[in-house]
């Protein structure tokens, strides 16, 4: 067909002439503070996407009817660039993020891209803002890929007018002491995802819903959902991230498990994906991804076969969980007896995880632009 598609070499910069200041590391707030640039590229079904427009960070415009306001037409990634000391700045596995914002898109009825192009776009905006990296362990730019639907029509209908835009926020340690651990509460009030839902993509409409109950949770104490599904009570995720449960399963073997990608319910995320991979290639004990239930982690830890359960994602790559609430009673998680913040196996995987992203090891994931 006719239809253009996304083009890095015919990308239209436009410079700002009022570079802002930018806040003293130590102050960043996550997603609070944005760089100097952004990027935005419009499609329409006629000619397919437009010229890619590196542009000062400012408000989008769009038609009030357009159908991401009316019926959540919008999906996101999550993705960070980090600088190391040699200033050599790396994306993590950025075409993983690519891959799972177009099959967002396509689960929106909203057009693809190549994704090859797009990470050539996102490349230039962050050479362009990479003043904006903030250095040090911890530290990084997050970097937020966002389509959206703008086609001006009330009615629930195929999308005409889509447009792609990345914003970039200097963000900083997700725990600024290190490793906190976090008290879970897990629940089956609210369900955050179904097989045959919309759990598998990263759209806004799966995060929106969770903020009323992450309120109420967090009102009782605890810092997060723990997302159950089913009459079974499987465990699913947690707040925003993937869950890994590490344990001494009914076999007695030593085995790190996370929820299927199969049943549709649960994000692909590329953290999980990278986990799975590092602790696989190791070697040391059984790496699966099947269901498990509320019960029978409450089983594990009564006969003491519970060793360790983590969060993982993009934001905050690995968090600890101390403590889970469940049908009212408080579950501990063991902890490192050393530290007391996390479990040794967690803290090994945080390590080789960033270890990874900053460049101090170097990996075909890193990929330095
Ligand atoms: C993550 O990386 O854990 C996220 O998905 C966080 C984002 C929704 C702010």
């Amino acid at each position: 067909s006719a239809l253009a598609g996304v083009d890095s070499t015919k990308t239209i910069i436009h410079q700002t002439t009022h570079p802002k200041a930018k806040l003293e590391k130590e102050k960043l707030k996550f997603g609070t503070t944005f760089s100097d640039h952004m990027l935005e590229i419009d499609w329409d079904a006629e000619k397919g996407w437009g010229k890619p427009l590196i542009r000062p960070y400012g408000p989008l415009n769009i038609d009030p009817a357009s159908s991401s306001l009316h019926y959540a037409l919008q999906c996101f990634e999550g993705m960070k660039a980090y600088i190391n000391d040699d200033g050599k700045i790396r994306l993590f596995r950025p075409d993983m993020n690519m891959a799972r914002m177009n099959s967002s898109m396509e689960r929106l009825f909203l057009p693809t891209f190549d994704s090859k192009e797009m990470i050539e776009c996102i490349k230039q905006l962050v050479l362009l803002d990479k003043d904006w990296i903030p250095k040090g362990d911890g530290y990084s730019l997050y970097l937020r890929p966002t389509g959206i639907s703008t086609h001006p029509h009330i009615g629930v209908s195929a999308s005409s007018k889509a447009k792609v835009f990345v914003i970039l926020s200097p963000v900083g340690p997700y725990y600024p002491e290190g490793f906190a651990p976090v008290k879970l509460y897990a629940d089956d009030k609210y369900v955050r995802a179904w097989p045959g839902g919309t759990g598998n993509t990263k759209i806004g409409g799966n995060y929106g819903s969770t903020i009323m109950p992450q309120y109420e949770a967090s009102k009782k104490g605890y810092s997060q959902i723990l997302w159950l599904f089913g009459e079974e009570h499987f465990v699913t995720e947690v707040g925003t991230m993937n869950l890994f449960v590490y344990w001494i399963n009914e076999n007695g073997e030593k085995e790190l498990v996370t929820a299927p990608l199969h049943r549709g319910d649960i994000l692909p995320g590329v953290t999980r994906d990278s986990i799975l991979q590092l602790t696989r290639g190791w070697g040391e004990f059984k790496v699966t991804e099947h269901t498990i239930t509320m019960p029978s982690i409450v089983k594990a830890q009564k006969e003491g076969r519970l060793l360790e359960i983590f969060g993982s994602g993009t934001a905050a790559i690995i968090s600890p969980v101390e403590l889970i609430n469940y049908n009212g009673v408080d579950i501990n998680v063991p902890l490192d007896a050393e530290d007391g913040k996390s479990g040794k196996l967690t803290k090994r995987i945080w390590k080789e995880m960033t270890d990874i992203q900053y460049g101090r090891v170097e990996h075909p994931w890193s990929v330095v632009i």
